[in-house]
């Protein structure tokens, strides 16, 4: 079916009169004009580092072949690990990774994973393709390499399968420093010190995989495990109860008001999926331009469902002691044709990079809740970093786009006011055709992310400053011939960023923004 799609301008003002709102009509293929203003006095919450956290499961070819290749592989790797994704994951500062599931981690025994690898059991993953889990990859391999890249650690405890004893003793097994029988049992498994638990969430999508239950019996469960999660070492890892997804808020209002024990955040999923529908989801590569239209307006959705959550716990927890994560969220596309359709293994396009950017635009702006967010899933799996095929690796739109926001890592949001935007419209719908984001960062400059959010246009950007005296923006662009191009093996580099350096004069910056692209600029 073709669809018609029509363009307007809404301009925004503030006239002497109250607010004036006009909307024109306008062929489509134009040059947008958008302006914008940052006064770089009016800062606001933190933007913790965690928003840029990732999700690592035993899906797929995540872990195994996408990180985890064994000690003996003729793929280059240090104990196991392979190098080329070591060091992306090192230049990336992954600040957190959350394992071992998702759906997994409500099935796996932690017993499974400990003690010399030829001797694991072999399991099958029924989640995921119903494959073998040989079970190489475990407690002992997950800390190792968050140690080796830098990361802290969010543990999934099992609930669905498990019982608060195992979770008790799988913490007192990690964190432990006395002479008890578990400690002994890791010290002689080759770990004298103890693990550091940073996170710790207790069961997984409780509403479907995680057991079907009802938020109601889950707070009661949780209450219960997590009185008896603890740990050993003097630290107590930061508790996270499992959250709901989309528009049901109930999740968020039943375990915030039933709170009986720990609870120091809630978590929540969303994912963007270009047809709103599981059984057909649309395709990574070849979609029509409809879907990227539809992709935008659905993955912009995750600023509703942040704010109806905010305003529950705003009810709920007015002391702000609940932090809201967001730790599974990204695009869900069909899988590629010749993949294991339970392997979740997709390409990822220039669409996914715009989409990634506005996401963490999305997250800057509610930073005072948003603590903390996974985007599913590192490795191989949905909206992925880094793809990999035997010996060879590649880095994708989505990875260039979160290193090039490395700056807004622990930076203090400034908020941008817009004072004029061109809306794209689809279908009855509409949505603004540029995103932006700003903060001072930790370097003591001041950042700005700006994103084309349009398949087709460019975008010309006004962009008012004040409270600042720079005179350059220095930074990168990433943007494409195509709304579909991607990285492939043969071709690794199609997608890549290129510098950009921008005059600013009289506290004005004009930036032109190419059609689908992500721009990163730093004042100087
Ligand atoms: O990320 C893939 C799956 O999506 C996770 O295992 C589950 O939590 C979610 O439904």
């Amino acid at each position: 079916m073709k669809h018609l799609i029509t363009k307007s301008i809404k301009t925004v003002g503030v006239c002497s009169l109250g607010v004036l709102s006009l909307t024109l009509s306008l062929p489509a293929f134009s040059v947008e004009h958008i302006s914008i203003n940052i006064d770089t006095n009016q800062t606001g919450s933190k933007i913790n580092k965690n928003i840029y956290g990732q999700f690592t499961e035993h899906l797929g070819r995540g872990i195994y072949e996408g990180i985890w290749v064994g000690t003996d592989s003729d793929i280059p790797n240090t104990k196991g690990y392979r190098n080329d994704v070591l060091n992306a994951l090192k230049s990336l500062k992954v600040p957190v990774m959350r394992w071992p599931g998702g759906c997994f981690a409500d099935e796996y025994h932690w017993r499974d994973g400990i003690g010399e690898r030829n001797k694991r059991p072999v399991r099958v993953n029924s989640n995921w393709g119903g494959v073998e889990e040989s079970n190489q990859f475990g407690t002992h391999e997950f800390f190792e390499l968050a140690e080796m890249i830098g990361s802290e650690t969010y543990l999934n405890v099992n609930l669905g399968t498990g019982t608060a004893q195992e979770m008790a003793q799988w913490l007192e097994y990690m964190t432990s420093t006395n002479n008890s029988s578990l400690a002994q049992e890791r010290r002689a498994n080759g770990r004298d010190e103890p693990f550091k638990i940073d996170y710790l969430t207790i069961g997984n999508e409780a509403w479907g995989c995680g057991g079907n239950m009802t938020p109601e019996f889950y707070s009661h469960l949780y209450n219960q495990y997590a009185t008896f999660a603890k740990t050993y070492n003097g630290t107590q890892p930061v508790f996270v109860a499992s959250g709901g997804t989309g528009d049901d808020t109930s999740w968020t209002d039943v375990l915030s008001k039933n709170k009986k024990a720990k609870m120091d955040a809630i978590s929540f999923h969303y994912y963007t999926l270009p047809t709103n529908d599981w059984s057909v989801k649309g395709k990574a590569i070849n979609f029509p331009e409809s879907e990227w239209h539809s992709t935008m307006i659905n993955t912009l959705k995750m600023e509703k469902f942040i704010q109806d959550n905010i305003a529950v716990l705003d009810k709920n927890d007015p002391e702000g002691e609940i932090g809201f994560y967001v730790d599974e969220w990204g695009a869900w596309y069909d899988v590629e044709a010749d993949h294991n359709p339970g392997f979740l293994y997709q390409q990822n396009t220039i669409r996914d990079a715009v989409i990634a950017a506005t996401n963490l635009n999305i997250f800057h702006r509610y930073a005072e809740r948003v603590q903390m967010t996974n985007i599913a899933q590192m490795i191989n799996v949905l909206q992925a970093m880094i793809l990999t095929d035997k010996e060879k690796m590649l880095l994708t739109p989505t990875y260039h786009t979160f290193k090039m926001y490395v700056p807004f890592q622990d930076a203090t949001h400034i908020p941008v006011q817009t004072e004029q935007m061109a809306y794209e419209s689809f279908e009855g719908e509409s949505y603004p055709v540029v995103s932006a984001s700003a903060a001072k960062a930790l370097d003591g400059k001041t950042y700005i992310a700006l994103v084309n959010l349009s398949a087709s246009d460019e975008a010309e950007v006004k962009i008012n400053l004040q409270g600042e005296k720079a005179k350059l923006a220095k930074g990168q662009l990433l943007t494409s011939p195509k709304m579909n191009t991607f990285n492939s093996f043969d071709n690794p580099e199609r997608v890549k960023p290129v510098k950009v350096e921008h005059k600013v004069k009289s506290g004005q910056l004009n930036v032109k923004l190419p059609a689908h692209s992500v721009m990163v600029i730093q004042l100087n």
